[in-house]
């Protein structure tokens, strides 16, 4: 008899307000056609001010936990991901669990950017299959819009991010067919600096100041070329690396959910692995790069849409700060 994890409930959560490629023709130097040619973006969606991070997790955290048909109170952990979280310290974990309250369980925040869903699946794949946990609620979500660089010297960054969240739930099966079958996880800290947000820093003293502000150290920052350069080649990996664990090919795969960081990224990684472009979700166009929420968002969309059946494989796989990268193989 072996435990495996199951995936048994999903939900998402976007905030209402859009905000359309032309809409930031009026703030910088930008334009919808330079927008959607390099990353495949229409529109993303802000969440408004004094909504924050944990508000849009507790949402997506509702839908996950009606889809798994289960109630809030048999959740025994929270793991959540962000790279956004409310306040500097505490994460969004302990929020979230205030918002459902839920009392005497642990919730733990994970800081792993973009790849924040697959690092938190991982962990929460070995809770379950030790036998740690029964019923974990996985929760990534993001307010960036918040703290963009709204010039033209921001630009980069400012076109790119979106607000939004998504959970699953996550519960033990009994040999059962249905579940996670591996999970393969990758960094590299020399790589730091292209891609990150440099202050507020422990480094510094103070931790916060208005120098942060006046020399823009305060918002994310990122060599795009170079990031992409890695995120085309690390995603590939990482996905060849479950195939060969797994003892499946690229003709296995019925769905490539790859992080929705950038359309042309996507493809790319479509083309590298040999995998049609029709078993690639790809949402980026309208809610832009919602970094760690971004996989959980186009799991539940997918499903809602009908185009995941039982029985298919799916691969997760991300690329982000730090970097950090990885991939998941589900039997769904
Ligand atoms: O989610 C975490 C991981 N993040 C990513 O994976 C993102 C990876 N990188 C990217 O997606 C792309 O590098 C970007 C979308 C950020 C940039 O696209 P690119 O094709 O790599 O453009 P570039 O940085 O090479 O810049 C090309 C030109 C530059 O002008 P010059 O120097 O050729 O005159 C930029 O100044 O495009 C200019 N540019 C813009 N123009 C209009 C950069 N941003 C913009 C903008 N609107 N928003």
């Amino acid at each position: 008899m072996s435990i495996k994890t199951v995936i048994s409930g999903t939900g998402h959560f976007i905030p209402p307000k859009i905000v359309t490629n032309f809409d930031l023709e009026k703030l910088f130097n930008t334009s919808d056609k330079w927008i959607q040619q390099r990353t495949g973006i229409k529109e993303r969606h802000y969440a408004e001010p004094g909504t924050g991070t944990s508000d849009l997790a507790y949402q997506a955290s509702l839908k996950a936990i009606k889809s798994a048909e289960i109630d809030k109170t048999e959740i025994e952990f929270i793991i959540a991901a962000t790279l956004s979280p409310d306040h500097y310290f505490p994460g969004i974990g302990v929020q979230v669990q205030a918002k459902l309250g839920l009392s005497n369980i642990g919730a733990l925040d994970i800081r792993n950017q973009c790849s924040g869903f697959i690092y938190a699946l991982s962990v929460a794949d070995q809770y379950i299959k030790t036998g740690t946990y029964k019923k974990i609620l996985l929760v990534a979500a993001e307010v960036q819009s918040s703290n963009l660089d709204y010039s033209d010297k921001g630009r980069d960054m400012a076109v790119l991010f979106g607000d939004g969240g998504g959970a699953v739930i996550l519960e033990p099966g009994i040999d059962s067919d249905r579940s996670i079958l591996s999970t393969h996880l990758f960094s590299d800290g020399n790589n730091v600096k292209k891609l990150w947000m440099e202050t507020p820093s422990s480094k510094e003293k103070p931790t916060f100041s208005y120098d942060m502000i006046d020399s823009k150290r305060c918002y994310p920052k990122m060599n795009g070329r170079y990031v992409f350069i890695n995120a085309v080649e690390k995603m590939p990996e990482a996905v060849w690396a479950a195939l060969k664990h797994n003892n499946l090919t690229i003709d296995d795969v019925d769905h490539l959910i790859p992080h929705q960081a950038n359309d042309r990224i996507s493809l790319m990684v479509a083309k590298k692995l040999g995998i049609p472009v029709p078993k690639v979700i790809r949402n980026i166009s309208r809610f832009g790069n919602t970094t760690a929420a971004s996989i959980p968002i186009a799991l539940d969309e997918a499903l809602l849409e009908g185009r995941i059946k039982k029985g298919d494989i799916i691969v997760l796989t991300a690329f982000g700060s730090g970097f950090t990268w990885g991939s998941a193989v589900i039997r769904w």
